[in-house]
């Protein structure tokens, strides 16, 4: 499960109980795979093919939650969306600072986390949590690692409209 930072991929996590999930971010401190830090853009930098060996190592089936999961050799990628006037709402909330506010609604704008995970994994699901709570998105992604990724599938969510507004 990935998708822009802030979009709520570990408040849903939270309420996935039909899966072991397994928080990237704690999973890349565990295997020493964060090598650096982007002051700039107040980052950490990650050894990603530290993190995919420490994946090939985990047994049985899990859910990985974490903005790099798509990247970690995965069978399956869902993509958490949310529009980037109420994602602006959400990283506010986590007290974020404008320049990472902005540089994460302007990557949700123009879907880039969508497109490498189509580029990286070879079946791709989109869930629009925008007008969801944290349980309805949980659910949707229950129903996605039980077999059913046709129900949601990419291409529905487009924030094109919302972009044009902002100038
Ligand atoms: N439908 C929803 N789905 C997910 N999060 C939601 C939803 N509605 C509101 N939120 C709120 O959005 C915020 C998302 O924060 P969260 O830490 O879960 O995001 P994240 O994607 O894990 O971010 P990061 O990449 O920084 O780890 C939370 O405050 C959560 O309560
Ligand atoms: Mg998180």
């Amino acid at each position: 499960m990935t998708g822009t930072p802030g979009v709520g991929k570990t408040s849903v996590a939270s309420h996935v109980t039909s899966i072991d999930v397994v928080d990237v971010n704690s999973l890349a401190d565990d295997c020493d795979a964060i090598v650096g830090y982007d002051a700039g853009r107040d980052t950490d930098e990650v050894d990603v093919e530290r993190l995919v060996r420490a994946v090939k190592a985990i047994r049985g089936d899990v859910l990985l939650e974490g903005h790099l999961s798509h990247l970690l050799n995965v069978d399956l990628a869902i993509v958490l969306r949310c529009s980037p006037r109420v994602l602006r709402q959400r990283l506010a909330v986590k007290g974020w600072s404008e320049p990472k506010v902005t540089e994460n609604i302007e990557a949700e704008a123009v879907d880039v986390i969508l497109i490498e995970a189509l580029n990286a994994v070879s079946v791709v699901c989109e869930i629009d949590t925008t007008d969801m709570s944290v349980e309805k998105a949980a659910a949707a992604v229950e129903e996605i690692c039980a077999g059913e990724s046709e129900k949601y599938p990419v291409g529905h969510v487009d924030w094109s409209q919302e972009v044009i507004d902002w100038f």
